[in-house]
């Protein structure tokens, strides 16, 4: 499927195309979305809905569930994507008001691109925190393909080793952020044997993440085997209220996020979770987790990926908590 095979319309009075996917119907003004299916609709504001699209495209569907809010969102099936609403919504479920369908991932994939793309104007960058882009609202104002089409940076090892070499750590990427003016940007030194030059590798990871320009979008700096280290830099509010599929480790570097979790399919309050620098928690696999993040903070995110953990814990072979105490 090309871009061209996406089902749109010419552009509306504010300049914006409508999309169509399956039951789904996309359509755009000023403030907001207006998402329609067989059985109802919905509003939302288009700031935040653009800044769930664009992680929900960039990490192409993510682990599990990608709640866009209480009633829209996706479902990660690897190789298929379900597209919902109101299906993790109690009382959609209980007046039976809520609808899937499932698509081949390309044709979602390639859906979603082309609503970001038309939605996007010049001047918002849906990855950027509030304090460092300009509002996504009024008439259709040019584009910002860059933007919308940056995906995470991603090591096939480590940061730094021979085949991630090219993930730059100095200036010859990005500036340092202004909030983490007081990072040290020293790099550690390597001394190793004759023969392991090409196996030991050390940098520094604060520097590295004080250079981050965007906010809740992990990249991944280190891949042993399943594990995979996707460290990040979060300012404000985490645009998806993420549905998880596996447990999920989080290590807060610095400063402070507050998280909010609920129950995976109903949403019922869970816990508030108040993460200091220094602090660890598991997310278990059966809840849904929204951050907020009051300073610009780092996080490290430590995912399991093993695909077929998700099939495992669905059929009870596996624990939904990492430790029972
Ligand atoms: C998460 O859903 O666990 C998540 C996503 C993006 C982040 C941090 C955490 O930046
Ligand atoms: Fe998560």
């Amino acid at each position: 499927m090309t871009i061209t095979d996406v089902q749109s319309t010419a552009p509306n009075a504010q300049g914006y195309r409508a999309f169509t996917l399956g039951g789904f119907h996309f359509r755009r003004d000023e403030f907001f979305v207006h998402i329609s299916w067989p059985t109802g609709k919905h509003v939302a504001s288009i700031d935040a809905f653009l800044r769930a699209l664009q992680r929900d495209v960039a990490w192409d569907f993510f682990y599990g569930t990608v709640n866009f809010d209480q009633v829209f969102g996706t479902v990660n099936h690897y190789g298929t994507v379900d597209m919902f609403a109101g299906r993790f919504n109690d009382a959609y479920r209980r007046a039976e008001l809520d609808h899937t369908e499932n698509f081949e991932t390309p044709i979602i994939r390639e859906t979603f691109k082309a609503i970001l793309a038309d939605w996007t104007n010049a001047a918002f960058d849906p990855f950027a925190s509030p304090a460092e882009t300009a509002k996504p609202f009024g008439n259709k104002d040019g584009d910002n393909i860059a933007a919308v089409t940056r995906r995470r940076i991603s090591a096939s090892r480590m940061v730094g080793v021979p085949s991630d070499e090219q993930i730059r750590t100095d200036e010859s990427g990005f500036p340092v952020n202004r909030m983490f003016a007081d990072v040290s940007q020293d790099e550690p030194e390597v001394h190793a044997n004759p023969g392991f030059e090409g196996d030991v590798a050390a940098f520094n990871l604060f520097a590295y993440l004080s250079r981050s320009d965007v906010t809740w979008n992990p990249s991944v700096v280190s891949v042993c085997k399943d594990s995979l280290y996707c460290p990040t830099t979060e300012e404000y509010i985490l645009p998806i209220v993420h549905g998880n599929d596996r447990v999920e480790w989080f290590l807060q570097l610095s400063d402070e996020i507050i998280w909010d979790v609920q129950d995976r399919d109903t949403g019922a309050p869970r816990a508030k979770v108040t993460m200091k620098a220094g602090d660890v928690a598991a997310m278990p696999a059966d809840i849904r987790h929204q951050g907020y993040s009051p300073k610009r903070s780092m996080l490290l995110v430590w995912e399991n990926g093993d695909p077929g953990l998700p099939e495992r814990i669905s059929k009870g072979l596996e624990n939904v908590y990492p430790v029972e105490f």
